[in-house]
């Protein structure tokens, strides 16, 4: 895994959103794996910024969200909606090629994928937990694309953007570990000293307690990390 800490958040949208412009330019029906959270809408903002100022052309490209609620009460709060206001709203995708899993998709959640010829750059953010899309600890490293509980830490984490906790669903459908581990390129974002012992984690074990320690044996996976979400690292591991 390649560690790459920067100053700003704001560096890491604009490198990120370059790979995903550059990816779009050379391949206009790439595959592109999505994220929600806050960690990615500053990624999301510096896409759409460059689609408007280069034109580029989505027209073609399908994409595959990592996750989503189930019995969730507040539309506003899904992920479709989300990942609409973020991003799908600003930039000429087809919402047809926007996909998401669902109760309904699941099984064959991976399979589309496959069909549509693989995931070329998945992003992802990370739980404080470690968790990955909603891959929590515990989940196996070959899981494909499931339903799934949601652990207490997460739901609490995951409360700020609800009117009250107890509106915060506590299931969720997401692409497995494997799932994830199929793409061919895969950034994941930290942003924060909440995500610190997560990142620590993430490059000292290999274990299910951290469902993002798996992304060490992807042969091409960038870490992009600000310096508070680096800070329980070892110097020697940290460069710009
Ligand atoms: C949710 C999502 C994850 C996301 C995580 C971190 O649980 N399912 O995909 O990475 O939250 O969110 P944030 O970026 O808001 O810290």
């Amino acid at each position: 895994m390649e560690l790459k800490v920067l100053k700003s958040s704001k560096d890491i949208a604009d490198l990120v959103s370059n790979e995903f412009i550059n990816l779009i330019k050379e391949k206009p029906n790439a595959v592109i794996g999505l994220a929600t959270g806050s960690t990615p809408i500053e990624t999301y903002e510096a896409i759409i910024n460059k689609a408007k100022k280069e034109m580029i052309d989505f027209s073609s490209i399908q994409s595959f969200n990592l996750d989503e609620y189930l019995n969730n009460q507040d539309f506003s709060q899904s992920y479709r909606y989300f990942m609409d206001s973020h991003l799908f709203d600003y930039i000429n995708i087809k919402k047809e090629n926007t996909h998401f899993p669902s109760e309904e998709n699941y099984k064959n959640y991976d399979d589309e994928i496959k069909k549509a010829g693989g995931i070329d750059i998945q992003l992802l953010g990370i739980g404080a937990n470690g968790h990955i899309g909603f891959n929590e600890p515990g989940t196996s490293f070959d899981s494909k694309t499931h339903i799934t509980q949601l652990k207490e830490k997460t739901i609490h984490d995951n409360a700020r953007f609800f009117k009250d906790i107890s509106l915060v669903p506590t299931s969720a459908v997401s692409m497995g570990i494997n799932t994830i581990l199929n793409s061919k390129r895969i950034i994941l974002i930290a942003l924060g000293k909440n995500k610190a012992q997560a990142i620590y984690d993430t490059f000292n074990k290999y274990d299910v307690s951290c469902p993002a320690s798996s992304l060490s044996k992807h042969n091409n996976v960038t870490i992009y990390c600000d310096e508070e979400a680096a800070s329980l690292l070892k110097k020697e591991l940290v460069h710009e």
